[in-house]
């Protein structure tokens, strides 16, 4: 019963995309377990670029089944545009090659309205939100208010649900933050033609995998967002709604513990972080610019979803090594080491300090790392271009000790380094 599960071991942006589209060529269902469209997935196949939002980036394999799990929340909008998108780069998603969770629940415009009426009232306690509706969506579920995919499968009902939940947002919108009203019965309108839509993709999706893995097939849980934003383990309250970690996915999915095989984070050869909150490794001025890039390539620290520019910093251990054990993971993929092609010397933060007192464990998890003060280790850098290597042994000796130096303090094998954004550009170690 092989379940594989991919998870985010930074503040998201690791590269899970193209970790996935890797892992996905030997899966048969890949499903995304947690969040919504505030995700932004790349891959890269030739010349063709795909970014990802909701829909699994396993499904650009051919062989696979794309799933949204329980645990998401659905924008239909931006689903129906997705597909689109794919279909016109040459990949159809018919029903059998995409289902969708009865119980994942839908994402309405009141609840991206209220997002940023939201963020707009936070003043200076912004948490700089994807503005996608997340955290009042997942408020909505909490709360027994949320609109479940399920109810799309009856309209008359689902249409007056629509409706009553609009005209509440609005009491919302418009008392509390001055915000204007949505017409309800537009929104309602425009939800009955998704229902329609997507009617042939509703499944029970906890019974259709759990019925794959017994017999056999192999499942890929693809994480969205990152174990630091984690509404439950992460950098509280600069977190998501939801929970991107190793655990989330089995209640996203709503499949046991058992099938568990491998669980594989994702992390970057050095830390990013978009939206606030505290960032101790965090740079600013040249090496900050170098490890940015200008915008202009795709693999630039740019915001998928957003395009806001990503505050960019050293590789953080100590938070690497708590990735490590919330997610108990079985291995690393090391991603964008070719970025740190021309930088010398590298530092990587090997512990806290405050005072005289060094941590190399977080004391109390990191919800709040503004106390701490960064320690540095250097390593010296190396100035060839590795975006060519494909073995172990193509990288230059201070590149293969950069790596190793971070599998120590993970106490577990990078399995992967990705040098390039290209499918074929990774070194695979056995
Ligand atoms: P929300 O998920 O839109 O509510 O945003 C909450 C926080 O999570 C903000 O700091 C976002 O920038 C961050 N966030 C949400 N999704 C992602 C992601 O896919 N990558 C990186 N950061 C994200």
């Amino acid at each position: 019963m092989p379940l594989d599960i991919v998870v985010g071991a930074q503040w998201g942006d690791e590269g899970k995309g193209r970790m996935v589209d890797l892992l996905a060529a030997e899966a048969d269902f890949v499903a995304r377990y947690g969040g919504g469209d505030n995700a932004g997935h790349t891959v890269t196949v030739g010349d063709q670029i795909f970014k990802l939002h909701l829909i699994p980036s396993g499904v650009i394999q051919p062989n696979t089944v794309g799933v949204l799990g329980n645990g998401m929340l659905v924008n239909p909008s931006t689903l129906m545009a997705e597909m689109a998108q794919l279909r016109e780069a040459g990949i159809d998603l018919p029903p059998k090659r995409l289902r969708i969770s009865h119980a994942a629940h839908l994402i309405t415009p009141a609840h991206v309205a209220l997002d940023a009426a939201q963020e707009g009232a936070r003043g200076a306690e912004q948490i700089g939100t994807t503005k996608r509706g997340i955290g009042p969506a997942y408020v909505a579920k909490a709360a027994r208010r949320g609109l479940r995919v399920e109810m799309m499968l009856n309209p008359e009902d689902f249409a007056d649900a629509v409706e009553t939940r609009v005209e509440e947002a609005n009491k919302h919108l418009t008392q509390l933050y001055g915000a204007d009203a949505l017409d309800p019965k537009t929104v309602a309108t425009e939800f009955m033609d998704y229902a329609r839509q997507l009617k042939p993709y509703i499944v029970d999706a906890s019974q259709l995998l759990t019925d794959a893995l017994n017999s056999g097939k192999r499942v890929l849980a693809e994480g969205a967002q990152g174990t630091l934003l984690d509404l439950d383990h992460g950098t509280y309250p600069y977190v998501t709604s939801s929970s991107p970690t190793a655990a989330g996915a089995l209640l996203g999915l709503g499949i046991g513990i058992r099938p568990a095989n491998r669980i594989v984070g994702v992390t970057k050869a050095f830390q990013t972080r978009v939206g606030e909150g505290a960032f101790p490794t965090e740079l600013s001025g040249k090496v900050a610019k170098h490890l940015r890039g200008t915008g202009a390539n795709p693999w630039d620290e740019f915001g998928t979803t957003t395009g806001r520019p990503r505050r960019v910093g050293w590789i953080d251990l100590v938070l690497l090594r708590y990735a490590c054990r919330q997610n108990t993971l079985t291995e690393v993929a090391l991603t964008k080491l070719d970025i740190l092609s021309g930088i010398d010397p590298l530092k990587i933060c090997i512990a806290y300090r405050i005072g005289d007192e060094t941590f190399t464990e977080l004391p109390l998890g990191p919800a709040d790392l503004s106390q701490f003060e960064p320690v540095y280790e250097e390593l010296p850098g190396w100035d060839v271009d590795v975006t060519a290597a494909r073995h172990w042994d193509d990288l230059p000796p201070q590149a293969q000790k950069y790596v190793q130096r971070i599998e120590d303090a993970a106490g577990m094998p990078v399995r992967w380094i990705s040098v390039g954004p290209e499918r074929d550009q990774v070194i695979i170690r056995d």
